[in-house]
């Protein structure tokens, strides 16, 4: 298969859908790379690197578009790159239809097989392409929490860690899945006081195990979050009802019961926030502060940190794309059914049904799909 990889050209995604390491691993089994030049730049890959381990480099992404089976993305294909996608072109990337009803009605019209990164999942439910951006996201919260603590930068002036015979910074983590759990490893790791809250009994459980004594956890009731709001210098919104909008655990009234100076990660902003007073931030302006207290509300941290991003997704995504190299794509979702949950689109049908429901638009089962082929 020819694989090919181009330069995202979304506003400030540094990631690149393939490192040199993967180049490797598919030239190594019998593939093709091309990586378009300057692919890699953003997350500190040159192309003499791709060069040595396998890759073409082109000059242009319309002819990398152009000769590929299968292109390795990051992040959706925008407006400009819809001309380029033909026929029966496998594209694997994060897609995020359900948000995006012109993008579902471009690659259902274009007939491209579209293997969304978001819903590979796997038999026991879990998303092993979202995981690592999740936990990327919980272990920076606390890095960007404990700069935006300091004086300077509009904080309570306030060290997480303190210094023997001083207080130490106090830190509350709403939510205990892959988010506040990556999110208290660290804050312990900065020797911080740490509560984390939720309502499922069993992660609390969990992660009063692991943390042996270390960590204080709390069911998620309106009483012991206002008292950890109260108390807190660093909150970290880290909560998520599947397929709906967080809810708003932190109220415009709470924010006066807080210290002033305190700051609130709110890593679920991409989900509308647990803050109500929440709104999207970017990189290049992350924070602004509401009623004294310091809003952080950055929708892609893990852009951020595009390096560490991007090996730790290419490291997830690179045993399910080489699946599809071996065996094609649909063997590959017939043998594989993480695979055949990753397809949204397929010869010109929408084989989602939660995307198909967003938009009314027909529904196929790639199941039926596959198997009547077969
Ligand atoms: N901003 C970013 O760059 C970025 C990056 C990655 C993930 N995220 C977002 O972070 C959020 C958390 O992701 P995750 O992977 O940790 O999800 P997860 O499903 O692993 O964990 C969510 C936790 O929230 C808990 N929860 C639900 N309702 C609650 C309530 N009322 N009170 C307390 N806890 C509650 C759940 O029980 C669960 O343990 C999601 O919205 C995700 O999209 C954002």
């Amino acid at each position: 298969m020819l694989i090919g990889c181009v330069k995202e050209i979304k506003r400030h995604e540094y990631r690149v859908g393939l490192t040199p390491a993967c180049v490797r691993s598919y030239c190594a089994a019998g593939h093709k790379v091309m990586i378009e030049k300057s692919a890699g730049m953003g997350a500190g890959y040159e192309d003499s690197e791709y060069q040595a381990a396998g890759a073409e480099i082109c000059g242009s992404a319309k002819e990398v578009w152009e000769r590929s089976d299968m292109i390795v993305k990051v992040k959706e294909p925008q407006a400009v790159e819809y001309p380029l996608m033909k026929e029966n072109l496998i594209l694997y990337t994060y897609l995020h239809l359900a948000a995006d009803e012109v993008q579902t009605k471009e690659l259902v019209k274009r007939k491209v097989k579209g293997v969304a990164y978001e819903t590979v999942e796997l038999d026991n439910g879990l998303l092993p392409l979202l995981r690592p951006m999740s936990a990327i996201a919980g272990r920076m919260s606390i890095q960007e929490g404990a700069h935006f603590l300091e004086r300077p930068h509009q904080g309570r002036g306030v060290l997480l860690g303190g210094v023997p015979g001083v207080e130490k910074g106090k830190v509350a983590i709403l939510g205990a899945g892959v988010v506040g759990t990556e999110a208290a490893k660290m804050a312990v790791g900065l020797n911080a006081d740490v509560t984390v809250l939720d309502i499922n009994l069993s992660r609390l459980t969990y992660l009063d195990d692991v943390f042996s004594g270390r960590i204080t956890t709390l069911y998620s009731s309106t009483a012991n979050r206002e008292k950890a709001l109260q108390e807190s210098d660093l909150i970290v919104g880290a909560v998520l009802v599947h397929g709906a909008k967080a809810p708003h655990l932190i109220t415009k009234k709470d924010l006066k019961i807080m210290k002033k100076g305190a700051v609130i990660v709110d890593v679920a902003v991409d989900q509308g926030g647990c803050a109500e007073t929440t709104r999207p931030t970017t990189h290049d302006d992350p924070v602004f502060v509401e009623d004294g207290v310091v809003h952080y509300c950055v929708a892609n941290m893990p852009g951020g940190v595009s390096r560490t991003s991007t090996q730790a997704l290419t490291s997830a995504t690179l045993q399910f794309g080489m699946e599809i190299a071996q065996k094609g794509l649909e063997q590959a979702a017939r043998d594989n059914s993480a695979i055949a949950k990753g397809i949204n689109t397929y010869g010109g049908k929408l084989v989602y049904k939660a995307v198909a429901d967003a938009f009314g638009m027909p529904f196929t089962s790639i199941t039926e799909i596959l198997f009547s082929a077969a």
